[in-house]
């Protein structure tokens, strides 16, 4: 379930997940997982709550969440674009896709204003050998190039 936010408590949802994962070991990484699939990101109030349960500091958990290039710190916008830019995909040209992306006024790792599209960077979406490879909202896409990129954007690819 997503949710804005703003109708559920965030430190509600992180003690729940954390009761569902606190046996775990590592639980950090699937408790990140699990709170972002649930609001939609990791909002910056989860961190203290995180740090709490688990017995871990503010700055640990901070250190996760920005490391992981998973986890979003902002909600995202209607379309989530996750261009890879892992080794395979780099080879066959993903570079030009975020080109292309910056050429449209899009920034990897932010969403456009109106929130409509959220664009993301990713390191291998399993489809290596179609690269370069592209996800949005779930629907994996294989040799993608500048033009397609521009239809995945602004909804009107075909498949
Ligand atoms: S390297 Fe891009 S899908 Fe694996």
């Amino acid at each position: 379930m997503t949710t804005s936010g703003s109708d559920v408590s965030v430190e509600s949802v992180v003690r729940g997940v954390v009761a569902r994962h606190r046996d775990q070991r590592g639980a950090l990484l699937p408790v990140l997982h699990a709170v972002q699939a649930e609001l939609g990101h990791v909002p910056q109030e989860a961190i203290p709550v995180l740090a709490e349960e688990l017995n871990l500091s503010r700055a640990d958990v901070h250190g996760v969440v920005t490391f992981y290039h998973d986890f979003r710190r902002e909600p995202a916008g209607r379309t989530t674009v996750r261009i890879c830019r892992a080794e395979a995909c780099q080879a066959l040209g993903a570079d030009s896709l975020v080109r292309h992306a910056r050429e449209s006024g899009l920034t990897l790792g932010e969403t456009t204003a109106d929130g409509s599209v959220t664009v993301e960077q990713v390191f291998c979406l399993g489809n290596c050998a179609l690269g370069p490879s592209v996800e949005a909202n779930g629907r994996l896409y294989g040799r993608v190039g500048p033009a397609r990129l521009g239809s995945i954007l602004n909804g009107t690819v075909s498949s």
